[in-house]
This record gives structure tokens, C-alpha cells and sequence, in this order.
């Protein structure tokens, strides 16, 4: 049971997939029950989903995984209100397709906060308040947020949110955290809003990660202690392990990203071959052991998705490929990744 090993250590989450919301998949919740102490949404709290148009809102998915969590006593998590992606036109262009003004991307961004943030006060435990917001080379990603607001659109998210539930916790969340421009960024960023004031509570780094990259794991132990260092929580988020070929050497996840499905990009249609699968194994092993000796420092370490078969890696960058990312496979059986896990965390605390 993943989360009586790390009962002392930090919340284990999981992510729910919209079908699992809607609540067709009792083998998924089986597994829940089982493993984790913390899920996240996958898709049905992002902004085009749960507010497609300005006086639309559509509610009822994320209140069943609302409801869900309360009653199996999980830590939730909200995933994400202020993004570059699955974000609706109408946010950012009035009716005659022209840019809003500040002004009123300001009010349509309080709006949005106010009213989804208000809805889960006191249930949802944690928030994704600005996810992605700089790019892989260290300066602000110039997305239609930062280009009609500039760089204090992220305080503005963070102030909304601390009005809108001053109980719950706000992340910022972001994804290749272990390149150092990035992190420094992102500490810089960090430093200021706290300096400014700023409630931020803590630091995602998402886990879209492969069995060679990052190429030393130090890079992102690095990250880990300096963003530990600004006095905050740190949280692995949306962790898997990608196992096929990258097109363009791309490693981050950029969900605008795409690439022409090739059959040597989908090299394992079938399955993993044994060497494959333990290689997988000892990743996860080796990921593990990092976040477990930086215990004290990492509050939740959170995986993107229950079984192979539900991971957006059989879809993202290309369509259609067979990935095999998490720790449990498509028959929702664990896989070796399970027990090498299991097995450190015992040989670890036998010391
Ligand atoms: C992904 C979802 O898994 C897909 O279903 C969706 O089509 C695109 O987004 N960073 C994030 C997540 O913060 O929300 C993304 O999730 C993966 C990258």
C-alpha cells in the first residue's frame, strides 16, 4: 500500500481521468482506495471544461469529484485556474475578436477565481493557481496573459484566490523545473511575490519526466532545495515515466506540442520487453529514493494517472502510441515498479 509507506512522509495522489470522475471505472477507485490519500482532476476543473462561456459555467463533473474525495477523506486537489492552455477564446477576446483590455481580463480572471475557488471553499485543499508561466529558457512564456497584463498577472491570481478561500493552500505548478534557468526563474518569481506580500504556499514541479531524462537526478534534487529554500512546500505533481522515443528530443510538456505518429515512435505496440519494464522499475526506485530522503521538504508526490491505458503519453505528442508511464498497466495490475518502490522505502527505513 503505497500510502501506509509514506504515511509519515507526504500525501501519495493520483489523478482522475473524466470517465473516472463521471464514475465508471470501479477498478480505478478500487485502486484509490488502496494506494492514495490525494487525486487531482485531470481535465474536468480547467477553465474551458468547467467555464466554457461567460455566463456558462458547468459544474456538475467537478462537484462528483468533490464529493468523491470528501468521502473517501482524500486530500484535494484543484487543477489549475490560470493556464496558457485549455483556456476559452472569450477570455481573452471580445465579440468582435479583438484583445480585452486589462481591465477586463482582470474582472474575467476575478470572476472565474471568485466563483470556482468560492464553490470548493473549504473542500478542495489545495490550488493550482498559475500553472506554466515561464518558458524553458528561463524568461516570463509569453502567453495572452502575460502579453494584455505583463508579469503581476500571477500576483493577481494569487491575491483572487487567497480572498476567494483564505484556508486553502496555492501552488504554482510547472513543468521541467530541473533546467536551471527555469528554476532560477521560478525563484525569482517566488522571492518576489513573497517579499510583495503574496500567499503562495507551494511549488509543483510536474513529474513529466522519462527513463534518461533528466539525465542526473541531482538536477532535479537542485530544484528540490531551492525552492525548499524560499520557505515553502514542494510537491512532485503529475508524475510519470515516459518510455518512447522523443521526436525532437523534446523533453517538456508543453500540451501544444505535436508530432506525426512514425512507427519507430511506437516501437512497443504489444508490450514492454522485461529489460524495459525493469528499467522502468529502478527509475521509479531511483525517483523515489530522491523524494524520500527530501521527505522533510516535499509535501505530496502526485501521479499522473492509475494505469497505462488512461496516461495522456498514448496521446501526447503524437496520437496513438502505446506508453507504458505508471505504476500500474492497462489490466490495472502493479507492475515491477510497485514492488521496487515498496522495496527501498523497507531497505531505507531497515538502516
Ligand atoms: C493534460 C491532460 O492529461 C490531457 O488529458 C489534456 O488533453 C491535456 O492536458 N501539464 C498539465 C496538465 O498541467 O494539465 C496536462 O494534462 C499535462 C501537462
Amino acid at each position: 500500500m503505497l500510502k501506509q509507506l509514506f504515511k509519515d512522509s507526504f500525501y501519495i495522489g493520483t489523478m482522475l481521468n473524466d470517465d473516472q470522475v463521471l464514475g465508471d471505472d470501479p477498478n480505478a477507485m478500487r485502486i484509490i482506495n488502496e494506494h492514495f490519500n490525494s487525486i487531482t482532476a485531470e481535465n474536468v476543473m480547467k477553465w474551458d471544461f468547467i467555464h466554457p462561456e461567460q455566463d456558462t459555467y458547468q459544474f456538475q463533473p467537478a462537484d462528483r469529484f468533490i464529493a468523491l474525495g470528501q468521502k473517501h477523506h482524500l486530500f484535494l486537489v484543484g487543477h489549475t485556474l490560470v493556464w496558457h492552455a485549455q483556456t476559452p477564446d472569450w477570455v481573452f477576446r471580445d465579440k468582435s475578436e479583438n484583445f480585452v483590455t486589462r481591465e477586463t481580463l482582470l474582472q474575467n480572471m476575478q470572476d472565474h477565481i471568485f466563483t470556482v475557488v468560492g464553490r470548493y471553499k473549504g473542500k478542495v485543499n489545495g490550488w493550482d493557481v498559475v500553472n506554466e508561466a515561464v518558458d524553458d529558457h528561463g524568461q516570463m512564456r509569453k502567453s495572452q496573459w502575460w502579453k494584455i497584463l505583463g508579469e503581476d498577472y500571477i500576483q493577481k491570481a494569487f491575491e483572487y484566490a487567497h480572498q476567494a478561500d483564505p484556508d486553502a493552500k496555492l501552488y504554482y505548478n510547472d513543468y521541467s523545473l530541473y533546467f536551471p534557468e527555469k528554476r532560477d526563474k521560478v525563484v525569482q518569481l517566488i522571492r518576489n511575490l513573497k517579499s510583495d506580500g503574496v500567499r503562495v504556499d507551494g511549488i509543483g514541479l510536474q513529474g513529466h519526466w522519462g527513463l534518461d531524462y533528466p539525465e542526473k537526478l541531482d538536477e532535479i534534487e537542485d530544484s528540490i532545495i531551492a525552492f525548499s529554500e524560499l520557505g515553502v512546500e514542494v510537491m512532485i505533481t503529475e508524475l510519470d515515466v515516459n518510455v518512447l522515443p522523443l521526436p525532437d528530443k523534446y523533453v517538456g510538456a508543453d500540451v501544444s506540442f505535436k508530432f506525426e505518429w512514425q512507427k519507430e515512435y511506437d516501437p512497443y505496440p504489444e508490450h514492454l520487453s522485461n529489460s524495459l519494464q525493469k528499467k522502468l522499475a529502478d527509475r521509479y526506485a531511483d525517483l523515489f529514493d530522491l523524494f524520500y530522503r527530501h521527505r522533510n521538504k516535499i509535501s505530496r508526490v502526485t501521479i499522473w494517472g492509475i494505469h497505462d491505458g488512461q496516461s495522456w503519453l498514448n496521446h501526447w505528442p503524437i496520437e496513438g502510441r502505446t506508453n507504458y508511464p505508471l505504476l500500474f498497466d492497462r489490466a490495472y495490475q502493479p507492475k515491477p515498479a510497485m514492488d521496487a518502490i515498496a522495496k527501498l522505502i523497507e531497505e531505507s527505513n531497515a538502516l
